[in-house]
């Protein structure tokens, strides 16, 4: 069976990526295994290679469609684990770590999973059936000044008071449990030239507020750093402003050495950088991969390499 989420830029994540062909190496964000699978086979038979997802059904598609090597690992994990696994998989340092952040094809379209507002499905919006709200429960219960927050933080939606305020009229009359429904209550309240770009806004806001996505992508980074070894690499895919943001602020902390405000007279902080950034600005993907791939349109990788201890 072919793979049925075309990876975002694949030959760029790979260069990045592997240094050494029998290192390890965690794809972190398994998906449909469209990188996982073409990073196996850039190593040699003595690697190791972890995939991982919160998704169970993401990790169960790759168990039952993809051949993969019986020394490899795959789990159903969010990557905020990524310390623990590696530790419990019995490698503590690490030679690669990839992200590709977002959702797959597989997911988003699913109408079962209420990513989408293209069709009309359940709201539930969850990456992983242990998340405990749903889009849905949220939505139902959250007052407008935490919605507000939601819509104006992890959307930058403008209208964002007057769609909660909509969305807490409607749910007097009856419980808000279908994507379509929300829908039709954002573009009516919403009054925007652009319905689409405003329903992605809010879809978003909910999605990265429901699966805490900053919080844990913030936990995850540091963790990785943390057991890269001397030279490892970690490759970062980012579809959206909010997560690039993180991605880039983490990247440059790490490649710092003093990260005292920049009033200090003195260094208080004594921070050392732990690693160099190998893309001073992120890559993208080119007008032919965007042809033929409309979903790579908004992607940003971002790549660093551990310095050794002895490195200045
Ligand atoms: C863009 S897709 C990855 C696609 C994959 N690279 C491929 O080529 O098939 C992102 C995947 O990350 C998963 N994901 C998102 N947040 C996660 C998290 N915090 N922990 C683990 N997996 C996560 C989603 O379930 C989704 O399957």
């Amino acid at each position: 069976m072919t793979c049925i989420h075309t990876p975002v830029l694949l030959e760029n994540s790979l260069q990045y990526l592997i240094t050494r062909p029998d290192g390890v190496y965690v794809d972190c964000t398994l998906g449909t295994g469209g990188h996982f699978t073409e990073i196996g086979k850039r190593l040699s038979p003595t690697a190791f290679l972890l995939g991982m997802d919160a998704d169970p059904t993401a990790v169960e598609y790759c168990r039952t469609f993809l051949s993969i090597s019986q020394k490899y690992l795959l789990e159903i994990s969010n990557f905020s684990n990524i310390k623990s696994l590696c530790f419990r998989a019995g490698f503590p340092k690490v030679t690669g770590i990839m992200f590709d952040l977002g959702m797959s094809s597989f997911a988003l379209d699913n109408p079962q999973r209420g990513f989408s507002f293209n069709s009309d499905g359940p709201l539930d919006m969850r990456f992983s059936p242990e998340i405990p709200v749903s889009a849905s429960d949220f939505i139902n219960s959250a007052s407008v000044e935490t919605m507000t927050k939601t819509f104006w933080n992890y959307g930058e939606e403008r209208s964002a008071k007057r769609i909660a305020r909509a969305i807490e009229f409607a749910r007097t009359q009856k419980p808000i449990e279908m994507t379509a429904e929300l829908a039709t209550i954002v573009v009516k309240s919403a009054h925007s030239s652009f319905p689409n770009k405003t329903l992605s806004r809010i879809f978003q806001a909910i999605r990265i507020q429901i699966n805490q996505e900053l919080e844990v992508l913030e936990s995850a980074l540091q963790q990785a750093i943390e057991i890269l070894e001397p030279n490892g690499r970690l490759v970062v895919i980012s579809y959206h402003s909010l997560e690039d943001r993180i991605v880039k602020k983490f990247m440059k902390r790490e490649s710092t050495d003093c990260i005292c405000p920049p009033d200090f007279p003195i260094c208080q902080c004594h921070h050392r950088a732990s690693a160099e950034i190998l893309t001073r600005k992120p890559v993208e993907p080119s007008e032919k991969e965007i042809k033929s791939n409309s979903r790579a349109r908004s992607a940003r990788l971002r790549a660093l390499r551990k310095k050794d201890a002895n490195e200045a």
